[in-house]
């Protein structure tokens, strides 16, 4: 079996080791919901999933990363402008996945990384934070790789950070190959204007279980997991036609209903896992409500107790009416940050 290092390697090639090539660089990349969850790895060292997944991406909701060469000898991080401290869990975390590209005493980096979207709430900005690191890199180092490459080395730092390089709806192909080099994204050229998603902000705490320990758990512990890849296969499906052909009933129905059947899995674990609160269940119901009324309006949710509204912006008024508080994103009118 592959490591991480030699995955590296294989793509970075002749490039592997060498020194920045520019003094600093800087890259913006998108945050990410899935429509179709990515629940479950059959390789956990290489992030390579057992399903393939199908996302769209935020547009201006991300992360930019800075980077530029440290002399103090080790990595320094700043998030969203505080100095970390070097045994932080976050530190840690960016300063391994460093070392993935460097031999031992090589360089080290000053990596100013700013969010817009809440660290560790279950939107997905450790998807931005890798993307923006990996494209930050690939400038900084004069790479100059395909984005297929640099998705597969940002799916290296956390699975969902390989669709965090593209905009709109994205697709992370499975892949076959023992060594994850076909499991990467994929652009999906649907442009829907009207397509709009709203962030209901539940809570911003950090999240009790990590998506890796969370999706180990349910593998060996939920009888229910066997169904989610024939239910995967199904979903990918349906949400291709529904984007193809604008049918946004059954782009939300699918969205929702594989959002629950991930959660349904993680309740049937042992012991079980549940990301939601008695808020996001009682907005659920709201929803829930709503639609029985006739507005067609769906949630996905995913490792954190947040929920992710789906319609269209013709019905954005009463959307803001009911939820006073929700974010709206348009993912395919906003403007992407210059870099
Ligand atoms: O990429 P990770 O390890 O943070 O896992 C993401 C898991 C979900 O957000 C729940 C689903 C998904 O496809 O984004």
């Amino acid at each position: 079996m592959m490591t991480r290092v030699e995955i590296v390697k294989a793509i970075l090639k002749d490039k592997f080791g060498k020194m920045p090539k520019q003094p600093s660089a800087r890259a913006f990349a998108p945050s990410n919901i899935a429509l179709c969850k990515y629940w479950g790895k059959r390789n956990v060292e290489l992030n390579l999933p057992i399903t393939g997944s199908l996302s769209i991406s935020l547009g201006n909701h991300g992360t930019t990363t800075a980077l530029k060469l440290s002399d103090s000898g080790r990595d320094e991080v700043i998030l969203n402008g505080e100095p970390l401290d070097k045994n932080s869990a976050f530190c840690k975390r960016l300063s391994l996945f460093l070392n993935l590209f460097r031999e031992e005493g090589g360089w080290s980096l000053e990596v100013s990384t700013d969010s817009n979207i809440p660290t560790a709430a279950g939107l997905a900005s450790s998807a931005s934070g890798f993307a923006a690191l990996i494209l930050a890199m690939d400038k900084l180092f004069g790479w100059d790789l395909p984005l297929k490459d640099l998705s597969i080395l940002a799916r290296l730092g956390s699975g969902s950070a390989c669709r965090s390089l593209w905009q709109g709806f994205v697709e992370w192909h499975v892949g076959h190959e023992e060594d994850g080099m076909d499991s990467h994204g994929e652009e999906l050229p649907y442009p829907w204007q009207e397509f709009c998603i709203g962030i209901l902000l539940l809570s911003t705490k950090e999240k009790q279980i990590s998506s890796t320990v969370a999706m180990q758990r349910t593998l060996s512990t939920s009888s229910f997991y066997s169904l989610w890849p024939q239910k995967v296969a199904q979903d990918i499906a349906t949400i291709h036609s529904a984007i193809k052909a604008k049918d946004f009933l059954s782009l939300g129905q699918c969205a929702e209903s594989n959002a629950l059947a991930m959660h349904a899995t993680m309740l049937t674990s042992w012991p079980p896992i549940s990301y939601a609160t008695p808020e996001t269940m009682a907005e659920m119901h709201h929803i829930w409500h709503l639609r029985s009324e006739g507005l067609p309006l769906f949630f996905t949710q995913d490792a954190g107790p947040n929920l992710k509204l789906l319609f269209l912006e013709s019905i954005e008024d009463v959307v803001k009416e009911q939820f006073p508080r929700l974010d709206i994103i348009k993912p395919f009118h906003v403007h992407v940050p210059d870099e």
